[in-house]
């Protein structure tokens, strides 16, 4: 079916001015008079609609009942002309109604709210909204991949299958074909029966992998799904979401921190550049003050806070939070709020945290107490980066893995990372899913996703 994108006809409109075109896509409003109808069409390319001008004197409107139902596929041709109110529109020579469309369409509305869109998510990427999310959504793709091949990482497929959980939090999801029989005592013999002869799951980060591939490549990064069968249902957590992971050798904790923030500013840069309209769509209509939000990150230095002082400044606070501040506690949501909503204003790098709240693979501090790991948390969202140096001392990680109970013998291949020329090295995730909600404004991780799945929901 030839035909124009949208998007192409408003960007290089010079060129259409004055011919015949044609166009497709699916009617967002439509008005209807005596002589003249006029119909709103949007093919998803663009955020802007093309608006038809139907003279009926014209064309022929056996059809026309049809094509003027909200939600209708239409493919049209017409001459492109310009017009005072909107910029260019297609007067009409021919309509072909591609599928029709009943009153019941649930998207009849102009504005729908998030919540009712949720219960429709095969049909809500046809509102604004959502095209918005997803244009930047792809951008913001393309962006990290950009950074990344400019910088001379390679890009690395990760299992998705795997056997090992590397943040040893047991939220992964089973892999199985075997259907669970009684005759089993022991759950070994049971894994044993099934596919791959023993335990499998869906990865929680393709980090252990990364690291094998650095250790010899040198720097790369992952970018895939992640599975998480975490049962926080809140607005940031998701049980499948997108993952961001680079690894760098020779590389110590504040060189990997030095590119993230490189990172960050460049991927918000670039999507700033090349969606332009959708981050003035989501600057009006879901945040206000984004764009100065944003631009703002990216001209400041980000915090660097130790820890030990986060600590500090949060006991002298006086807030009253519902988790006490301790030395050696997690930080809780409240703690990351005050951080960078009230105290700093900004990101801050969280760094040097206690060793036994961070997981077995990151580098010990020589204080014996801390770990070089580092949480980047932004205001509005909190933690979007986790990152650390890695404990790159053979026996040192042993004793570590040792102390967290963990199966020392299935991590042969990655503890021989360190037998063999280990080298100083470091990396991060990124939940890709928390940078568009950072991006676009959106507060909810169900609306960043085109099917997303949550605890109960699937
Ligand atoms: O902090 P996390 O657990 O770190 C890791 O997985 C490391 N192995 C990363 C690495 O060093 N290669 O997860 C990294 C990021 C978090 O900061 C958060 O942004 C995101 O992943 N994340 C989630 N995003 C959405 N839904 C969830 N359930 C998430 N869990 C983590
Ligand atoms: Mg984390």
């Amino acid at each position: 079916m030839k035909h124009i994108d949208v998007k192409v006809l408003f960007e290089k409109a010079e060129d259409f001015v004055n011919k015949n075109v044609t166009v497709c896509g699916w009617v967002r409003t439509a008005r209807d008079s005596k002589g003249i109808s006029f119909i709103e069409l949007n093919d998803g390319t663009c955020l802007k609609n093309i608006q038809l001008i139907v003279e009926k004197d014209k064309v022929n409107t056996d059809n026309l009942k049809e094509a003027l139902m909200v939600g209708t596929s239409l493919c049209v041709k017409g001459v492109f002309i310009p017009s005072p109110k909107n910029g260019y529109e297609i007067n009409i020579t021919d309509i072909t109604v591609l599928g029709t469309c009943p009153p019941e369409y649930p998207l009849q509305k102009k504005r729908h709210t998030l919540e009712y869109l949720r219960t429709i998510p095969h049909l809500r990427v046809r509102a604004r909204y959502f095209e918005a999310v997803f244009a930047v959504r792809h951008q913001l793709s393309i962006s990290i991949h950009n950074y990344f091949h400019k910088n001379g990482y390679k890009y690395i497929h990760a299992p998705i299958i795997t056997g090992s959980d590397c943040e040893g939090a047991g939220e992964m999801f089973r892999v199985t074909t075997h259907p669970w029989a009684t005759e089993y005592t022991k759950e070994d013999e049971y894994y044993a029966d099934d596919f791959f002869g023993k335990k499998a799951g869906l990865t929680v980060s393709a980090q252990l992998e990364g690291e094998m591939a650095a250790m010899g490549l040198g720097k790369i990064y992952t970018f895939g799904p992640t599975f998480r069968a975490e049962h926080s249902n809140t607005t940031r957590h998701a049980a499948e979401f997108w993952h961001v992971e680079p690894e760098v050798c020779f590389c110590d904790i504040n060189d990997i921190i030095e590119i993230a923030e490189d990172f960050i500013k460049y991927i918000i840069k670039d999507v700033m550049d090349n969606c332009p309209e959708e981050i003035d769509f989501f600057d009006a209509w879901v945040e206000k003050g984004l764009k100065d939000k944003l631009n703002t990150v990216i001209a400041n230095d980000f915090v660097k806070l130790d820890y030990t002082d986060a600590v500090e400044i949060l006991k002298a606070s006086g807030q009253d939070f519902k988790y006490a501040v301790e030395w050696g506690a997690d930080l809780q949501t409240e703690h990351e709020k005050y951080l960078t909503e009230e105290h700093f204003k900004k990101p801050v790098f969280v760094v040097n945290y206690p060793k036994d709240i961070k997981s077995f693979y990151m580098k010990q501090n020589p204080d014996g107490k801390t770990v070089a790991a580092t949480d980047l948390l932004v205001p509005g969202i909190g933690e979007i980066i986790g990152c650390s140096e890695r404990e790159a001392d053979y026996d040192k990680l042993i004793e570590a893995m040792e102390k967290r109970n963990m199966p020392v013998e299935m991590y042969q291949e990655y503890l021989d990372t360190r037998k063999y020329g280990s080298v100083p090295h470091a990396g991060f995730g990124l939940g890709f899913d928390r940078m568009l909600m950072y991006i676009t404004g959106v507060q909810n991780i169900r609306d960043t996703l085109l099917f997303p799945r949550t605890v109960g929901s699937l």
